[in-house]
């Protein structure tokens, strides 16, 4: 039996990093920490038993346990670096608190859980006053993730990426081209802001693939089982990714109560933790258009108020069945309408980040986010090599969308992903990702939009001024008088 007791200078054991928060993905990822050269991880959770009953489970870890935040700080090395994995909320505060008690200055706290970025800008902003770095990190994988591999997207001050650095890339989940999938990504909270729109994307991409089963489901009248095998194939080209994947996994299994379909026995109503939504709320105030996300993150209210959807039930549709001539020609239509609307969600997605870096001052290298996504994190995909050529190739692109590759997809795919949204909506099939995508898609490139009417409508009735195409200046009409044109103040 090899010494398990912990590795020791003078007694007092020296860990390079500390772990508080012992639930599954705290646990997973001190196990990910201690299997890694080099690393001596110090634990500690508020209730001693999760501590106790990790170390009791994995003795091959080497775990350095503290069962009080004084013991937890003697037993790290300086400068004191720990990762907190608890329930984004007041318990953070309260274990940062404590923390700021037991470490001295050039010490790192990191906040490994989903916080909203402004709570990790005021976080950082407060704890480096005693002089101590605070990180505020997304990890991305979920709970098998933080074991094998996650993505990690730490935000915080420079100084503290030259301890954190290798620890993070030590535990990171590994692209294909052998990079560690961490970057620094920017300053206070700007990790946690690209976590944020990482789960506003992971919303638009599992409602896409959501619909794309429905649709293909009422209009063919395939079996679930039979559906799996179709996102299998697709995910073999260039739709290749995590949730295709397990896509195919939930609709092959069959519950075992029932023998039926298990999808069929779930109940169709979508739950949410707050991260796509914080993603459409602070897009609106950047002025981001996320409508892929948006429509997501509604999709999940409205399949949420069994009440409403019981009183429109008698609502009429549609009179007949929704059935495919050629089903064959119809999921293909829907793969390639899936493959378009993906590519709206991502650009979007991506726009919002470039907008929260431009407003927070963070320097966010667009290509290195799209990197860091290629493996580990939920909406890992081949597809992200795409986007990082992309931003290889202009770093500044100003619509991801409008990259060759992305533009010839679009190009092929639309349509598809015309006859696709139509048959939705003769069918009376709900498909809002599908077609706020397509819609996106033709605001963002037609040459004149209805906008100049709006701003008609604004200065009738509240004088908000305009703009005109013939001339600079800004202008309102005497609507109540005689009609005529002045020059106005700039109001917007
Ligand atoms: C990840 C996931 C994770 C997410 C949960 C629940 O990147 O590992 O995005 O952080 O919070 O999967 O998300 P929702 O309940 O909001 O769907």
């Amino acid at each position: 039996m090899s010494d398990t007791s912990a590795p020791s200078d003078n007694g007092v054991a020296v860990a390079n990093i500390g772990v508080v928060g012992l639930a599954v993905m705290g646990s997973n990822l001190a196990r990910n920490l201690a299997s890694r050269e080099g690393n001596t991880v110090a634990i500690y959770n508020r209730s001693r038993e999760k501590t106790d009953q990790l170390l009791a489970d994995h003795p091959e870890a080497q775990f350095v346990p503290a069962y009080s935040y004084e013991e937890f700080a003697a037993s790290l090395a300086k400068p004191r670096t720990a990762i907190i994995m608890v329930k984004a909320g007041a318990g953070t505060d309260a274990v940062i608190q404590a923390l700021t008690e037991v470490f001295e200055p050039g010490d790192i706290i990191v906040d490994g859980g989903n916080a909203l970025f402004t709570d990790t800008i005021r976080r950082e902003k407060a704890v480096r006053e005693t002089g101590i770095n605070f990180v505020g990190a997304g990890i991305s994988g979920g709970e098998e993730g933080a074991l094998t591999g996650p993505s990690i997207m730490p935000g915080g001050p420079e100084e503290s990426w030259v301890t954190l650095g290798p620890i993070l890339r030590s535990i990171a989940a590994v692209a294909p081209d052998g990079e560690p999938c961490v970057t620094h990504v920017g300053t206070d909270g700007a990790g946690h802001f690209v976590k944020m729109v990482h789960n506003g994307i992971e919303y638009a991409d599992m409602q896409l693939i959501a619909e794309a089963y429905d649709l293909i489901r009422r209009g063919t009248g395939k079996t679930p089982a039979e559906i799996a095998d179709i996102f299998a194939e697709w995910n073999t080209g260039e739709l290749e990714s995590y949730l295709i994947e397990i896509t195919a996994e939930v609709l092959r299994q069959v519950d075992a109560a029932t023998g039926r379909p298990l999808v069929d026995v779930i109940l169709d109503q979508a739950g949410a933790k707050g991260t796509g939504a914080w993603t459409v709320q602070t897009a609106l105030s950047l002025g981001v258009p996320v409508s892929g996300i948006a429509e997501a993150t509604f999709a999940r209210s409205l399949s949420s108020h069994p009440e409403q959807r019981e009183a429109a039930a008698s609502l009429p549709g549609p009179d007949e069945d929704f059935r495919v001539a050629d089903a064959d020609a119809f999921i293909e239509d829907v793969r390639q309408a899936l493959f378009a609307s993906k590519i709206v969600a991502y650009s979007q997605g991506f726009d919002e980040i470039r907008a929260g870096a431009a407003e927070y001052g963070w320097n966010i290298d667009l290509g290195a986010i799209s990197k860091i996504w290629r493996a580990g994190c939920i909406i890992r995909a081949q597809f992200l090599n795409r986007i990082a050529d992309a931003y290889a190739e202009t770093p500044d692109l100003p619509v991801l969308m409008t990259a060759p590759y992305f533009a010839e997809a679009l190009t092929s795919g639309q349509a598809a992903w015309r006859r696709v949204v139509v048959a939705a909506t003769q069918a009376g099939i709900p498909s809002p990702a599908f077609s706020s995508s397509l819609a996106y898609y033709d605001g963002i490139r037609a040459d004149r939009l209805p906008a100049a009417l709006v701003q008609g409508q604004r200065d009738f009735f509240g004088a908000h001024t305009y703009k005109r195409i013939d001339k600079p200046g800004t202008f309102h009409t005497l609507w109540s008088g005689d009609r005529t044109e002045i020059e106005a103040e700039d109001t917007h």
